[in-house]
């Protein structure tokens, strides 16, 4: 996250270690962007090269760093440099843009930035779910990622409750929510163990086999409606194929760049 004095991201200096370590979640150093943690690998990101914390981290916590690398911010992210945009009637700008906008957001190094094309999916059909229906009974944001989703969801006045197993996004979700003076629930944890969910409307940006392990969970079916995406034209077939007996319908699909989203309605 973007701390002073640093206004913006310029350069990631990235050191991967084989396995995380608690330790790593509370460190402290002033050019510390972030501690991502996923699958067990640990990486911190710094703006500066840190090679001498390194080298102490890794005895101390006995760390293997696997892999460590220079990234250009304008190379992250598959070169999609976050910039402003807007959904429905809401203008949202990284945090450093000059201007008025109605959400600001710091993107960080986690998945969100909010023009991918899932997300905006997502975003896209959020805005006509909530002009046509109005406001859901509680919000499920699974894989909140940098909370984009949370965040425009809050700013319409929902009760979301926010969901990650990486601690930075966790980290990011809430700032972007202070940064807004805005409100949500937020939980760390995998979202497989997860025991039920209620509300009225599942937002579900994930990657294919994380949505076809939750479609399996038949609390997971609960609410109402889900805004799915996150899998490929390409992948549909076995996403359909895994829907076939439950106990929704696809009222909406909506395909971008080879990506597509569903909205399920409960039958
Ligand atoms: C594609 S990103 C979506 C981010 C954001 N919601 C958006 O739409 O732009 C998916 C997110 O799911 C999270 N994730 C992956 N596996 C998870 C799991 N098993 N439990 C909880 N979150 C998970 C990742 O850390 C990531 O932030």
């Amino acid at each position: 996250m973007l701390r002073p004095p640093y206004q913006r991201y310029e350069t990631f200096y990235i050191y991967a270690f084989k396995s995380g370590h608690p330790e790593l979640r509370d460190l402290e150093d002033p050019d510390l962007i972030g501690y991502w943690e996923e699958d067990g690998i640990g990486v911190l990101f710094f703006h500066k090269p840190k090679e001498e914390l390194i080298a102490q981290l890794v005895n101390k916590l006995n760390l293997i760093l696997e892999i460590r690398d220079i990234i250009p911010y304008s190379q992250w992210n598959e070169r999609r440099t976050p910039k402003p945009f807007e959904v429905g009637p809401f203008k949202i700008a990284p945090l450093w843009e000059e201007g008025v906008y109605d959400l600001i957001f710091d993107p960080s190094v986690v998945f969100g930035e909010g023009t991918h094309p899932t997300t905006s999916i997502v975003l896209d059909v959020s805005w006509d779910f909530y002009k046509e229906r109005g406001l859901p009974q509680g919000v499920w944001d699974l894989g909140c990622g940098s909370g984009i989703l949370t965040l425009f969801w809050a700013k319409l006045g929902a009760k979301v409750f926010s969901v990650d197993i990486n601690p930075l996004c966790i980290k990011v979700t809430k700032r972007n929510l202070e940064l807004n003076n805005l409100k949500a629930t937020i939980w760390e944890g995998d979202l497989r163990k997860f025991p039920s969910f209620d509300g009225e409307l599942i937002l579900a940006n994930l990657y294919k086999g994380l949505l076809l392990d939750l479609f399996k969970n038949p609390r997971f079916f609960n609410p109402k409606y889900h805004i799915i995406s996150g899998f490929t034209i390409g992948m549909e077939e076995e996403i359909i194929h895994a829907l076939r007996d439950k106990p929704v319908k696809i009222e909406r699909r909506v395909e971008r760049d080879n990506w597509v989203g569903y909205l399920l309605c409960q039958i």
